[in-house]
Parts: C-alpha cells; sequence; structure tokens
C-alpha cells in the first residue's frame, strides 16, 4: 500500500529528525531526503507535501545548500520553509534576505496578522514561539503575504494560491507549544492528509512483506541483544513466518547479572521466539585476557560474536537472511553537521557477517524511530519491561570495566549495577534518564571501614538524560538517591570503598567511558 508522504528536505539542522517526529505523531508517513535530492526524484516520490528544514547556513553563504531553481515551478504540493528553509525560498523566489545585527535565540512572541492564514487556523493571535537564526526575511517575495510578525519583524508568509508557506520560527521543538497544531493544520488542512500511518497498520503491512519477501522455503537467523529493537524485530518477524526464524541469544559473559537467564525465559515464554541461548562466555573471556585497548576489546568481540553466529547459522542449515533492528536514524542519508561517520553502533547489526555468508537482511523497523518501535511493540504484546529497558552497548561491561577484564570484575560490576538499577526504580528514576551504568575504575584508593583501612577500587555512576544518544547531559538526580546508593554499594560490594557521579556531558565526553 501506498501511504500518504510528506517529504523533507534536509539542510543539516539539528531539528530536522524532530520535524520528521512531529508528523508522524499525527499519523502520516514522512521521510528525510537530503537537499541535493533532484526535483524529478521528489516529483516521483509524490508527496502530499514538502518541508524545507532549517539550516545553520546563511542563504548569501558561496557554498550554501540550494535547491534546483525549477523545483518552485513543478512542484505540485504544498512547500513549507522553516528558518533557513524559509530564508531560501525566499531569497529563490526574489524576496529579500539579510543578516540580523546578532543571532536570535530563544524565547519569542509571534503576532498573527491575518484571520486567515492557513498555517494558525484555530490558534490564538498571539502566541510563544522559540526562535533559533541569524538572517530574516526583509522583503516578501511578490505574491506573498506576510501573516505573521515578531517584535515587528517578518515571521511567518504565505502564498495562498501557490500553497507555499514560510516560519521564521521552529515549530517542531517543544519550546514552540503549538507548534504542534501549525504542523497539524500543514499537513491536514493544507496538504489534505488524512493519516494512514498507524501502528496496526504498519504491523500488518510488515508482516506480508516480510513473508513475500522470505518465500515458501528457507531459513533465517536474528540476533537478540536483549533490547527493543532486536526484540521488536524478531517478534515481527516471528508473527510473519513463526519458527523459520531462529533467533540468537549470545550469552558474552558481559551481560548484567541474571540477565541472561531472564531474558531468555522472557523470550521463550512470554514472547514463544524460537530462541537458542549460546553461553560463549569463555570464548569471549579468552579473547578479551590482557586486552586493555577500548577499539581492541570491540574488536575481539565483534569478531567472536560473527563466529559464535556463524557457528550457529550452519548447524541451523539452509539460512537465506539475518533480521536486524536497524532504525530509520541509522538510514537517513542526513546532511546534518554531526556527520554520517558517527551513527551509534549496535550490536545487532552483527556487522560483517551478512557479507561472510552471503546473507540477505531484513531490516523491518528501518523506516521507524524508536518511539514508534516502543508503541509497536506494544501492540505486539511485548512487556514494558523490555519496551522501556535502558540501551545497552554490544560490547557490555567490557567497555565499562576499564583497563583489563576479568571474571570476577565482571561479578563485581553486576553487583553494583543491581543496586544502581533497584534504587533507581525504587526512587522512580528509572524511567526518566536515558541511560545509566556504572563504571569500574581502574584505580585504588584509601578508605577507612571500621577499624581499618581500605584500599580499593573505585566506581563511577554514569547517568544521562538524552533523546538520541547523540548528545546528553548527565542526569540532576537527587543527592538523596546518590547517597542511597552510595552507601548500599561501599556496603554490600566487597572490594569498592568509593563511589563517584560523573558530571560530564557529551559532548565533550562521550555516554561510555570506553
Ligand atoms: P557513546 O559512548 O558513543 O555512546 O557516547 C552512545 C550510545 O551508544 C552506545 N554504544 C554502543 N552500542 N556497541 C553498541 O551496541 C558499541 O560498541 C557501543 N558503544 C557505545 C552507548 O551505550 C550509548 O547508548
Amino acid at each position: 500500500m501506498q501511504h500518504e508522504l510528506i517529504l523533507i528536505l534536509d539542510f543539516g539542522s539539528q531539528y530536522t529528525q524532530l520535524i520528521a517526529r512531529r508528523v508522524r505523531e499525527q499519523g502520516v508517513y514522512c521521510e528525510i531526503a537530503p537537499f541535493t535530492v533532484s526535483t524529478e526524484n521528489i516529483l516521483e516520490k509524490n508527496p502530499k507535501g514538502v518541508i524545507l528544514s532549517g539550516g545553520p547556513n546563511s542563504v548569501y553563504e558561496s557554498d550554501a545548500p540550494r535547491i534546483e531553481p525549477e523545483f518552485y515551478e513543478k512542484i505540485n504540493a504544498p512547500v513549507l520553509g522553516i528558518c533557513y528553509g524559509m530564508q531560501l525560498l525566499a531569497k529563490d523566489l526574489n524576496g529579500n534576505v539579510q543578516p540580523s545585527a546578532k543571532r536570535e535565540y530563544g524565547h519569542a512572541k509571534l503576532n498573527i496578522i491575518n484571520d486567515k492564514a492557513k498555517l494558525f487556523q484555530h490558534l490564538p493571535k498571539e502566541f510563544d514561539v522559540w526562535m533559533s537564526h541569524g538572517d530574516h526575511v526583509v522583503s516578501a517575495p511578490q505574491g506573498f503575504e506576510i501573516v505573521g510578525l515578531s517584535d515587528g519583524a517578518i515571521t511567518a508568509i504565505e502564498n495562498a494560491e501557490r500553497q507555499i508557506f514560510g516560519l521564521q520560527f521552529h515549530p517542531e521543538v517543544a519550546h514552540t507549544p503549538l507548534g504542534k497544531e501549525i504542523i497539524k493544520n500543514f499537513v491536514f488542512n493544507i496538504c489534505g492528509c488524512r493519516g494512514d500511518w498507524t501502528s496496526t497498520s504498519f504491523i500488518k503491512e510488515e508482516i506480508e512483506k516480510i513473508r513475500r519477501t522470505v518465500g515458501e522455503t528457507g531459513n533465517v537467523i536474528c540476533g537478540l541483544s536483549g533490547g527493543v529493537d532486536s526484540t521488536v524485530a524478531a517478534v515481527l518477524v516471528h508473527e510473519a513466518i513463526g519458527n523459520r526464524q531462529t533467533c540468537i541469544f549470545v550469552n558474552n559473559g558481559l551481560l548484567r547479572a541474571d540477565e541472561f537467564e531472564t531474558t531468555l525465559e522472557l523470550y521463550k515464554q512470554n514472547l514463544h521466539l524460537n530462541v537458542r541461548g549460546v553461553d560463549a562466555s569463555k570464548d569471549f573471556y579468552a579473547v578479551l585476557k590482557n586486552v586493555t585497548e577500548p577499539e581492541t576489546k570491540r574488536k575481539n568481540i565483534g569478531r567472536k560474536f560473527i563466529e559464535v553466529f556463524e557457528a550457529e547459522a550452519t548447524r541451523i542449515g539452509d539460512v537465506k537472511y539475518l533480521v536486524q533492528g536497524t532504525l530509520y536514524p541509522d538510514v537517513i542519508e542526513s546532511v546534518s553537521l554531526r556527520g554520517a561517520s558517527v551513527t551509534i553502533k549496535s550490536h545487532h547489526n552483527v556487522g560483517g557477517l551478512p557479507e561472510k555468508m552471503n546473507l540477505k537482511l531484513i531490516e523491518p523497523l528501518r523506516e521507524l524511530f524508536k518511539d514508534e518501535v516502543r508503541l509497536i511493540g506494544r501492540d505486539l504484546g511485548i512487556p514494558n519491561e523490555i519496551l522501556q529497558r535502558h540501551p545497552f552497548p554490544g560490547p557490555g561491561m567490557a567497555v565499562r570495566i576499564l583497563g583489563v577484564i576479568t571474571e570476577e570484575k565482571v561479578k563485581l560490576l553486576q553487583s553494583v549495577n543491581k543496586i544502581f538499577d533497584e534504587e533507581m526504580k525504587a526512587f522512580d528514576v528509572y524511567d526518566k534518564v536515558w541511560q545509566a551504568f556504572p563504571v569500574l575504575l581502574p584505580i585504588d584508593t584509601v578508605g577507612v571501614m571500621g577499624d581499618f583501612r581500605t584500599y580499593e577500587k573505585v566506581v563511577a555512576l554514569r547517568a544521562i538524560t538524552s533523546t538520541d544518544g547523540m548528545t546528553a547531559d548527565w542526569a540532576r538526580l537527587p543527592f538523596d538517591f546518590l547517597q542511597k546508593v552510595s552507601s548500599r554499594i561501599t556496603a554490600e560490594v566487597r572490594g569498592v570503598n568509593r563511589v563517584v557521579y560523573d558530571i560530564t556531558s557529551k559532548p565533550p565526553g562521550t555516554i561510555e567511558w570506553e
């Protein structure tokens, strides 16, 4: 089935993905394409509307990102330019854009000066918006009407006849509280979408698609990590082809306490997956022996994963496909300033295996954002315990034990992690942070316990807030909570006499310590 599509052209704004999520929240499918996409390609996609994103450039820079001039002539759907997108279309259509005396950043008041302005139907005449821009439109192009001002400056323009709209502010961010209504007006009233992108329709269509792709013969394997993405992907494929999919859940000896046993049980009993639990901890410890360098740890673990998978796949026989829980943010050809190279690595992406074994990929979640995956997981009956789980890196505790890894250190960190998790749940903190974990430092410090001097390990606690793991801030956790965790760790875990809290954001730090 062909869904209604809103196409977002990305000019490098940090908010581009947020625009996409706001559109999807309305039950309308949308895709992000780089600004370099040709008009011909855009027309082939037959979008119901096009949104030009913001971006860090100035339209007057010689190398500023542009669209083909014919875009404006040939596009047969409404267009909305946001921030840079508005400046670009204003300039391209012979309006006048000038640099502002200073960069405007933060809250502003928008005054609607035309009751008929289509983007602002059913909205008050004045409301708060969020600005972040250096240039501004000083005269609207011919045929355009100024429909919104902020402090006297042009902030919203519209050409009702050509269905082209421009907003200087960002409707997609939470700081523009009525932004959601503006997006709604655009996708429903202006573009005429009905909203045919729902969790139920997605599940139904995806199951059909997987059945068609896999065909009548051959097997499929899936690497489960215990996290949200691989679990949702596996359950979808199971709905489609049942036990012809074998899931492989590997114990690399670097999981959290009891995680292998409890997750395996959940996969088998609650989700009825055809799953093989492979305990390969000894093999993983062997390839980590005396290794201290973080990248070498990752590489050795990755290689071992592939070996374990290969051995299992050979045992199953006639394997044609590998299921992966790749998400939309990993496949967007974004021009965002982060660049393509810093995509988060995930262990369910069993890198190297597909080429080596000549496997084709099934990636049922590659059009989805994480919050959509959670909704679909919920509709597929996956327990909250998995859906709300914090992300956990493929190399597991290997990148949270600095220096040489031993089984003893893993056990110690598992005990600390258990306490941290228990208290986060007790203090109702777990769901408020994006990720939280302890790190075992490779140093001993002096302490005193009873009448005795101790010389033992230091544990660092890391808890962060984030929306995608690309940037993060350290979580302002309550002191009472930190106090409780610290005293429980030093009292209950032998070998730790000091607990510190990491107050580094990302950047400049990374979330993991290695
Ligand atoms: P960093 O440390 O790069 O982490 O700020 C960003 C997010 O990615 C996770 N992470 C990994 N996940 N394999 C994974 O599957 C890895 O090698 C890996 N390294 C980091 C990290 O936990 C955080 O969520």
